[in-house]
């Protein structure tokens, strides 16, 4: 054989093995079908029980029972801590769905993720110690007035990880998700830990009065910007919108009925309803959806990042294969792969060594792939930049097409993916049926939603294969909100 059939050969091979990849990610209609409807399943059986189970969603009530409006006025503080970063800020509310935010945002330590030893309070103690870095900045008049002359300053606290809530201000950590692996946290109340931490760096003065998650924070800013809320004005929910997150983690919430929400303390919710009150907010958590594994599909590149790579193997199986945090892992698995076949990176001087970047878990970030779904340069050249300076790694311009094929069946499936929990929660609700043309306004926030490629419209061509069809997918407007979490805290802290 000549060389050049030699090329030709192994690059046969590595379409005909990427082509095979590339089919494991397909998503059809009847397996969007299926799993809508094993969503929907899964959030009855989560609304009814008190504990949590692998075979039905988390449910979580939010003791948020009112919606804003965009007349709420007022300056609050908030605090939001997602699985990147840790933002403080002070929000003013101007009461005509306008808002001013000054914010002070740092990027999580990496040892309060990665050290097997990180305490809550060395965690808490960050939190504090950043809230003080934004009060000296921006409200230094706090730390000057004597104590007896404070009135108490309102925070609402954004966490972005599954909580057990008993009350508006209060709430236990069920697991953490998204890296976070301390363990003395779980089963702790939150805001009593980030209160006692606020108190030891002398900042009493701040009550966390709202606890909240970044799903249901992007909801209420969702609802306060929009100035298409002609059916809230009154204030009630009578709207069934969600809420959602697609970002670092996947999660999203919605209104549900005070009477279907089985699992809550019936004396509560008789309170609830004495007060006129007829729906809460619900976080679903459905980044744990099906984490059984009944209905989703997985590849064995799926299995390797859930078992060997991630910090709460067996759980948030959904969001491992949607979110910003793993779609880069998928295509590392998927290169490493191929590499450990001898079908890849014939460039790379030893060819028989793992290449050290690739073997290095988490070192491809989501938005490398941003760059190369959409590259249509000649020889695909950045693509080929972008392996250089992620990976260290030179392809060849057959491997550079076969890799953009492998990050385009990941994006879709992913995007396909999180139509499911948007159909499942229109059917449930009967949104799409409940007003004249029954429009709908779901408002999004988080880095894959709102800056990869294609990921809009890929998800809404999923919904319209959903049992909504096309016809319920043009009833759907999906709006980006913004920095939702931190303005949606403040919101909450407003009426607490
Ligand atoms: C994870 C968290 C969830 C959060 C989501 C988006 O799924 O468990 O609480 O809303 O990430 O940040």
């Amino acid at each position: 054989m000549s060389f050049d059939d030699l090329h030709k050969a192994s690059a046969k091979a590595l379409t005909e093995a990427v082509d095979s990849i590339c089919q494991e990610f397909v998503v059809g209609p009847e397996k969007i079908e299926e799993m809508t409807n094993f969503f929907i399943e899964s959030m009855e059986k989560g609304l009814t029980q008190t504990t949590h189970s692998k075979d039905a969603l988390d449910m979580i009530p939010t003791y948020v029972t009112g919606l804003p409006n965009g007349t709420e006025r007022g300056v609050l503080l908030a605090a939001d801590l997602g699985g990147t970063n840790f933002r403080v800020c002070s929000v003013d509310l101007n009461g005509d769905h306008t808002f001013v935010m000054k914010q002070v945002k740092s990027k999580i330590p990496d040892e309060l993720l990665e050290d097997d030893n990180a305490t809550p309070k060395d965690l808490f103690g960050y939190l504090a110690r950043r809230t003080m870095v934004f009060i000296k900045k921006y409200h230094p008049e706090v730390l000057e007035t004597a104590a007896a002359d404070q009135k108490p300053l309102k925070l609402g606290f954004t966490f972005s990880y599954p909580i057990d809530q008993s009350s508006l201000n209060s709430g236990t950590l069920i697991r953490w998700t998204k890296g976070f692996k301390i363990a003395d946290t779980v089963g702790k109340d939150v805001v009593t830990l980030y209160q006692d931490a606020l108190a030891e760096q002398g900042l009493s003065m701040i009550k966390v009065v709202a606890l909240t998650n970044d799903t249901t924070g992007t909801f209420l800013s969702h609802c306060y910007t929009s100035d298409n809320t002609d059916s809230l004005t009154s204030g009630e929910i009578s709207e069934p919108i969600i809420g959602c997150i697609f970002g670092t983690g996947t999660n999203g919430c919605y209104v549900e009925d005070l009477k279907n929400i089985k699992k809550l303390d019936p004396k509560v919710r008789e309170r609830f309803i004495a007060e006129g009150k007829t729906h809460m907010v619900i976080n679903t958590e459905w980044g744990s959806f099906d984490n059984e594994l009944k209905v989703l599909p997985t590849t064995k590149y799926d299995l390797d990042i859930d078992q060997k790579y991630s910090a709460n193997p067996g759980f948030h199986l959904f969001e491992k294969r949607i979110s910003g945090m793993y779609l880069g892992e998928l295509l590392r698995c998927c290169l490493v792969d191929l590499h450990s076949k001898g079908l890849i990176f014939s460039q790379y001087r030893s060819y028989d060594q793992l290449p050290h970047r690739l073997k290095t878990p988490n070192e491809l970030d989501s938005e490398v792939l941003s760059h190369i779904e959409i590259d249509d340069s000649t020889g695909l050249r950045e693509t080929e930049l972008s392996m250089l300076q992620s990976l260290r790694l030179p392809t060849t311009l057959s491997e550079r097409k076969e890799i953009q094929k492998l990050v385009r069946a990941i994006s879709r499936r992913a995007a396909y993916l999180s139509a499911v929990p948007l159909a499942a929660i229109l059917i449930k609700t009967d949104a799409l049926n409940k007003r004249y043309h029954g429009e709908v306004e779901i408002g999004c926030d988080g880095s894959v939603v709102e800056l990869y490629p294609g990921f809009r419209s890929m998800l809404r061509h999923a919904l319209a294969l959903s049992p909504i069809g096309a016809e319920g997918e043009r009833k759907v407007h999906l709006k980006i909100a913004k920095d939702g979490s931190g303005v949606g805290a403040a919101l909450c802290a407003l009426v607490a």
